[in-house]
């Protein structure tokens, strides 16, 4: 594994974060803490949640991935060896407070986080995605009060356009508040504009940390998704239209052109989509996801794997279906 400091934080983060999205969706729990123990054994020390994963699944009402991530870490005693992001915004409880990004939903919302996790600070605290409603002064002041009674030690914030993510810059350094050091936006080969258009440039210009979601969009990078459109089994895609937009000529010149680039490196389709993001002088730690610990394996063997100019030439010159 390899590590680089979180932007301008202390976190010395591994290049692959753990997503934890699938579990207690499509992972349980015995699985679930397989590949945690995968991961820790395999050098991440920096693992993804959020507070509302995953409600959308059955028998969960939000709040499971970080009850298990609390359990493992308990289990396991390793505290100290896993750098903890999680996020708030997204509905927890009933009534106007219920989400958003207002003192009164962040201030409750981070007590519940630090309970289901089971440990007393949290390593970065992420905005999920915007709130509209709630003043972004507002919002930092919260975090800055959370800072100061040491249940959070850096803030970050996921799925915001560069003008509102300027516009947080502006207010935390107006006000002397702490202000967003990481960014965590949608990025992999096939959605590509969001970030590179301009928020790639706003990261590096303020040294800031990045952690894209989704580098392999969700699987579709691996090239499991054919051609003929049927969905492979077994996959968080079955039944659903979230692999539609990349399944069209653009989507599958990407994913021929990684699998030619995997023969030169004896490696995977999705292993050569790894390495192209990590390639990013940007991109600090990319959020992978598993729903089994051989998925976990296969991405992590990308670590190695050095692109060369061409390669990554040919890769950067084909269009991202989104
Ligand atoms: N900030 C946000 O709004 C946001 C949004 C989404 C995700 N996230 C974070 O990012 C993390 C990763 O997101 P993601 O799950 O979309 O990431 P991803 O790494 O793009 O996709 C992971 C999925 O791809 C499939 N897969 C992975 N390796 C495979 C392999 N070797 N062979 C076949 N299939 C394989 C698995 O799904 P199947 O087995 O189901 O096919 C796996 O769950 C999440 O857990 C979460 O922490 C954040």
């Amino acid at each position: 594994m390899h590590y680089q400091m979180l932007g301008k934080t202390d976190l010395n983060v591994s290049r692959f974060c753990l997503g934890t999205m699938t579990m207690g969706w499509t992972a349980d729990k015995e699985t679930s803490f397989a590949i945690m123990d995968f991961a820790l054994e395999n050098g991440i020390n920096f693992f993804d949640t959020a507070d509302i994963y995953s409600f959308w699944a059955d028998n969960n009402d939000g709040g499971v991935s970080e009850a298990w991530i609390g359990d493992w870490l308990v289990s396991r005693q390793v505290r100290d060896k896993i750098i903890i992001a999680t996020k708030a915004r997204g509905r927890m409880w009933d009534g106007p407070d219920g989400e958003g990004l207002s003192r009164k939903h962040l201030l409750r919302a981070v007590e519940d986080s630090l309970k289901r996790l089971q440990v007393e600070t949290i390593d970065l605290y992420q905005s999920h995605w915007p709130d509209e409603d709630t003043p972004i002064e507002e919002t930092l002041r919260a975090y800055e009060e959370m800072i100061t009674q040491g249940k959070v030690r850096y803030i970050g914030c996921s799925n915001h356009t560069p003008t509102q993510l300027r516009q947080a810059l502006t207010v935390s350094t107006e006000n002397n508040l702490a202000r967003y050091e990481s960014v965590q936006p949608h990025y992999n080969l096939v959605h590509r504009l969001e970030y590179e258009r301009e928020m790639m440039g706003l990261c590096r210009a303020e040294g800031l940390g990045v952690i894209p979601y989704s580098p392999l969009a969700g699987g579709f990078l691996t090239g499991k998704y054919k051609r003929t459109g049927e969905i492979p089994a077994q996959s968080r895609g079955y039944g659903n239209t979230r692999m539609k937009p990349y399944m069209n000529d653009q989507g599958y010149a990407i994913i021929d052109a990684l699998d030619e680039i995997g023969q030169q490196h004896e490696a995977s389709i999705a292993q050569i989509a790894l390495a192209w993001i990590l390639a990013n002088p940007t991109v600090t730690s990319a959020i992978v996801g598993a729903n089994r610990v051989s998925q976990l394996a296969e991405s992590l063997k990308s670590i190695d794997i050095t692109l060369s100019a061409a390669e990554k030439t040919r890769l950067d010159g084909l269009p991202s279906p989104t």
